[in-house]
């Protein structure tokens, strides 16, 4: 890939798991709008299509320094019970808004680490929620574990409750990258997690990789790949390092020198999707590969695959419900997100309120400009004949994109090329009218390369 093309576009962007991305909110929504959409959402689509629940799980035993998570570090297990009570008492609020039973089509455990929790606290907090809904034929469930402190219990128990999809912080199996993370885990532990997994029947197991780690070489990713390749994931997230030590301080535990940056950091990228490829695995979407059997290399290929706050999901629903501290929902025509800090989020769930702190309802011009930047995010491509044309900005932009090699426009038809796909959200960007400085877009969000 051509360094002048990486040096253009390596500007900060949103990731796009929503549009408007979330500091772009303008948070004018009050609690009767979000119930009311919630509401609408639900008559009109539950018995068609089902829900989505995501719950944030946020603690950790101990700080990985390059995390961007929202967290909350502790080795004090009594943290788990009043956590579990307020996730509990906030999704009585919801039901409270539903008419009908819901159909529980996705269900996403995210943190932080889910597994911080014992298997028996899951349990209870999974079964209830769970019981109160009926489970739609293909429903999907997962969760996010640390290869750390993911036990036999916790799988068979989450197994035992639906689970099949279980998704892996490996990040990187270099020692010396490992240390600078703070974040020491073993290949062994690793394929001991995956082995009792498939054992139990999870038939999709997902690994976390990140480029672009401190002191990480092309050695490193090369080995870290070499090592996963063996135990053969469905599925790689392959991220490219954010870095926002303005937002996580852990970040500055260590000297953005031993950062690999720019075109390093994009030759890492490169070398790993080379191997990818080469491995039998399809790109199938930004910063994601799966083997041909994984049902979201299926969704792929059909069209139907989805971009939501849970990243990249093989159904698509429109009402996606968010519990926990920090958790975004999504209504179809409306965002909120909850209180980030735990003690802010269980106080205002005590106070019986619905815990959020932001929110967004989309207009009409908003929600058209949703779908083709989902559609550009999921699919490569995308129908632009909502758009002027005509107007010099677009054209402008679009004609940039065209000469660099980057996509194609068929009449109003656009094609993202082989060698745009990197530049997905540049292509975003370009369309956001709330990116007013294409060039340099503020330090709310990382790099794109
Ligand atoms: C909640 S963690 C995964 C579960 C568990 N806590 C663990 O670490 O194994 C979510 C994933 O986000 C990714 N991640 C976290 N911080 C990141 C960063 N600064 N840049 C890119 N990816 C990051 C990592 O790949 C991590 O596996
Ligand atoms: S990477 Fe995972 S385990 Fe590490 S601090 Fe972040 S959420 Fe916790």
């Amino acid at each position: 890939m051509s360094t002048s093309l990486i040096r253009k576009y390596n500007v900060q962007g949103p990731r796009y798991t929503s549009y408007p991305a979330v500091p772009h909110w303008t948070n004018e929504l009050n609690v009767d709008t979000w119930t009311q959409s919630v509401q609408n959402a639900f008559k009109a689509t539950n018995s068609e299509m089902g829900i989505s629940l995501y719950i944030h799980l946020p603690f950790c035993e101990s700080l990985c320094t390059y995390c961007g998570c929202n967290t909350r570090i502790t080795v004090n297990h009594a943290v788990e019970e009043p956590y579990i009570q307020a996730v509990l008492a906030e999704w009585a609020m919801y039901l409270a808004q539903f008419d009908d039973k819901p159909q529980l089509a996705e269900l996403h455990l995210g943190g932080g680490t889910p597994t911080f929790f014992s298997p028996k606290n899951l349990h209870r907090l999974l079964e209830s929620i769970i019981g109160d809904c009926t489970l739609p034929e293909g429903y999907e469930f997962g969760f996010e574990g640390h290869p750390n402190n993911t036990s036999v219990e916790h799988l068979k128990v989450l197994r035992q409750l639906g689970f099949t999809r279980l998704s892996l912080g490996i990040q990187d199996f270099d020692p010396v990258v490992q240390k600078a993370i703070n974040r020491m885990q073993s290949v062994e532990q690793v394929a001991h997690v995956v082995e009792e997994a498939r054992l139990l029947g999870y038939d999709s197991i997902n690994f976390d990789i990140i480029f672009g780690l401190p002191f990480q070489q092309e050695s490193s990713i090369k080995q870290t790949l070499e090592e996963t390749f063996k135990l053969r994931p469905d599925r790689i997230a392959f991220y490219g390092y954010a870095h926002v030590p303005w937002k996580h301080a852990g970040q500055r535990r260590y000297s953005e020198k031993d950062l690999p940056a720019g075109l390093i950091k994009r030759n890492l990228y490169e070398l790993g999707k080379k191997m990818l490829l080469d491995e039998g695995y399809f790109e199938i979407g930004m910063d994601h590969f799966a083997l041909p059997h994984d049902g979201l290399y299926k969704a792929a290929m059909n069209n139907t695959m989805h971009r939501n706050f849970m990243g990249y999901t093989s159904r698509r629903t429109q009402l996606m419900i968010g519990l926990g501290c920090s958790s975004i929902s999504d209504s179809g025509d409306a965002f909120v997100q909850n209180k980030k800090v735990v003690e802010d989020y269980i106080s205002a769930v005590s106070d019986g309120n619905i815990p959020f702190f932001k929110g967004h309802k989309l207009s009409t011009t908003e929600m058209v400009l949703r779908k083709t930047i989902l559609e550009i995010m999921c699919h490569f491509k995308a129908d632009l004949d909502w758009i002027d044309l005509d107007a010099k900005q677009s054209l402008d932009l679009l004609h940039e994109f065209i000469a660099d090699g980057i996509l194609e426009l068929n009449g109003t038809h656009l094609q993202v090329l082989e060698q745009g796909k990197p530049f997905v959200r540049n292509i975003c960007m370009a369309l956001d009218p709330n990116v007013v400085d294409k060039a340099t877009v503020s330090q709310q969000f990382s790099k794109i390369v």
